[in-house]
C-alpha cells in the first residue's frame, strides 16, 4: 500500500467505512463540536515524539518541541509530560510553555527580532538557552542581562548557506535569507561575545528550512557547524551544545521523508565520526522538531457548505477558510482531503473553497471527490501550522480544537471563539459614541 498522510496514525476507518480517531467517528465529534473543528490524536502525537526521543535514548541529547508549529496549551501539556524541551520564538510561546507545566530550563529562544522586554523575560524564568540571530541582538541580550545582573546563556544561530531544497518561504539556510549569522561572520561574533562578561556561550545554533525530505542538507549543515566548532575551540571558545534545529518533513502527498530514526542516526554517527579525532567532551545536541512532531497528528474537519458546479470549474464551498488553515493560500500547500463517510453521490472534480472574499481563499484544487451538500470532510496532515497561523479575516471566529485520548474520548481544547471574542479588545471612543 503506497504511504499516505494517515500512515502510522490513530485515524483509520471502521468496517461502515467512517473515518474515525481512535475509534471515535469523526461524525461524532462534528455534531458535538460543530464545524471547522481541528481534530488532534494524542496518541499520535506522543508516539510522533516518542520516536524522536526513541532515536535519541542513551545520547546525550534534547529534543525539543518548536511551538509556533502547534501551541494549544494541552498539546505543550502532552508533550512536557514526555519530557519534551521547546522552542520558542516570543514571550507569548514562553508563557505558554510555563503556562502548561513545561521547564524553563528545557526552553531554547529563537527569532530574529527579540524585544528588551521578551529577552528580560527569558532571563528572569531561567530558560536554557538565547539564539543570538545578529551582533546587533547580540549586544542587546548583553546590555539586558546586565542590567538584570543576570548572565545570559546564548548559542549564535549560523546560517550554513545551505539549500533545503524546500519552498522559498519556508527555507531559512540560504544567505539570502534574513536568518541567523554568516558562517564567515560567526567566529568573529563569537569572539565578541566572549569578552562580554554578562553573556556566557554554550552553544552553536541552526536551522535550515521546514519540510525537508531528504538527508544531505541536514548533515552538510552539520558539516558546516562541526567545522565552525572546530575553529572556535582552536580559539579557546568551548561548546557545550549544538542546536541543530528541526525540519524534518512529513508525507502529504506521498512523500518519503527519512524518518526520526534515520535522521538522527545519521547525524550521531556523523558526530561520532567527528568526535573520535577531538578531545573535547561530546556536546549535549539539541533539536527544535514542530511539524514532524505534530503535522500528522490533526486533521480539519470542515462541512461542505454547498456546491456550485460549472462549465469551468466546480466549486465546492466549505466552511472552513484561509483563515482557518492559511497553507494552501501562503504556500499553494497540498493537503489529502478525505471523505469522512462513504458518499452515494456522483464523484466529480472540485476546488474546495471557502466562504472567505479572496480568490487565494481555496483549501484543494482539482480533487476528485465525490460530494454533497452536508458531507464531512477532513483535510489531512494539519496540525502542524493550521491552528497557529490561523486568524479571525472577514470576522470569522477560531475554529474549535478537540483532543481524542488514547480511549476515544474527546475532549474540547480551544472552544471555538464567538462575536464577543472577536471585539473584546477594540473600543469605540467616546467622540464617536452618538
Ligand atoms: N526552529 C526554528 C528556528 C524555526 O524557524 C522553525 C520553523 C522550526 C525550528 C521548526 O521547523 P519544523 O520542524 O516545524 O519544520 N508555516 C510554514 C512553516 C514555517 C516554519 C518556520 N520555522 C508551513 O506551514 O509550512
Amino acid at each position: 500500500m503506497p504511504s499516505g498522510p494517515l500512515t502510522g496514525t490513530r485515524f483509520h476507518r471502521n468496517s461502515a467505512g467512517i473515518l474515525c480517531c481512535e475509534g471515535r467517528p469523526l461524525t461524532e465529534i462534528a455534531q458535538a463540536f460543530g464545524t471547522p473543528c481541528y481534530v488532534y490524536s494524542e496518541r499520535t502525537l506522543v508516539e510522533s515524539y516518542q520516536q524522536f526521543a526513541a532515536a535519541a535514548a542513551e545520547k546525550n541529547a534534547l529534543i525539543c518541541y518548536a511551538l509556533k508549529a502547534n501551541s494549544n496549551l494541552a498539546l505543550i501539556a502532552l508533550l512536557a509530560a514526555e519530557g519534551a524541551g521547546f522552542d520558542i520564538v516570543s514571550v507569548g510561546e514562553l508563557q505558554r510553555v510555563i503556562a502548561a507545566g513545561g521547564q524553563p530550563n528545557r526552553i531554547v529562544f529563537s527569532g530574529v527580532g527579540k524585544t528588551e522586554s521578551e529577552i528580560a523575560a527569558a532571563l528572569g524564568a531561567k530558560i536554557k538557552c538565547i539564539n543570538i540571530e545578529s551582533e546587533a541582538e547580540l549586544h542587546r541580550v548583553a546590555q539586558v542581562a546586565s542590567a538584570l545582573r543576570l548572565t545570559a546563556p546564548i548559542s549564535l544561530r549560523v546560517n550554513p548557506d545551505i539549500d533545503a531544497k524546500t519552498h522559498p518561504y519556508i527555507s531559512t539556510g540560504l544567505k539570502e535569507n534574513k536568518f541567523g549569522i554568516p558562517m564567515d561572520l560567526a567566529e568573529a561574533v563569537y569572539r565578541q561575545a566572549k569578552t562580554m562578561p554578562s553573556v556566557m556561550i554554550t552553544g552553536v545554533d541552526c536551522h535550515i528550512g521546514s519540510q525537508i525530505t531528504s538527508l544531505p542538507p541536514f548533515l552538510q549543515a552539520l558539516d558546516r557547524v562541526l567545522e565552525l566548532v572546530d575553529r572556535l575551540n582552536a580559539a579557546d571558545i568551548e561548546i557545550q551544545h549544538l542546536d541543530l534545529g528541526g525540519g524534518l518533513g512529513i508525507c502529504y502527498d506521498g512523500e518519503t521523508p527519512p524518518t526520526p530514526q534515520a535522521l538522527l542516526g545519521a547525524i550521531f554517527e556523523r558526530l561520532h565520526q567527528w568526535q573520535q579525532t577531538r578531545r573535547s567532551p561530546q556536546p549535549e545536541i539539541l533539536f527544535e522538531f514542530g511539524r514532524a512532531i505534530v503535522g500528522n497528528a490533526g486533521v480539519l474537519l470542515t462541512r461542505v457548505d454547498l456546491l456550485k458546479p460549472g462549465p469551468h470549474k466546480n466549486f465546492a464551498v466549505i466552511d472552513a477558510a484561509m483563515n482557518d488553515l492559511m497553507r494552501p493560500a501562503l504556500y499553494e500547500a497540498w493537503h489529502g482531503v478525505a471523505a469522512v463517510s462513504p458518499s452515494a453521490a456522483q464523484e466529480a472534480t472540485w476546488d474546495l473553497v471557502g466562504p472567505v472574499c479572496e480568490s487565494g481563499d481555496w483549501i484543494a484544487r482539482d480533487r476528485r471527490l465525490a460530494l454533497s451538500p452536508g458531507d464531512l470532510l477532513a483535510v489531512l496532515s494539519a496540525g502542524a501550522y493550521g491552528m497557529s497561523m490561523s486568524s479571525n479575516y472577514n470576522s470569522r471566529p477560531r475554529a474549535a480544537e478537540v483532543l481524542i485520548d488514547a480511549q476515544g474520548q474527546a475532549h474540547l481544547i480551544r472552544r471555538r471563539e464567538e462575536f464577543t471574542d472577536l471585539i473584546a479588545a477594540e473600543s469605540i471612543p467616546d467622540y464617536l459614541r452618538k
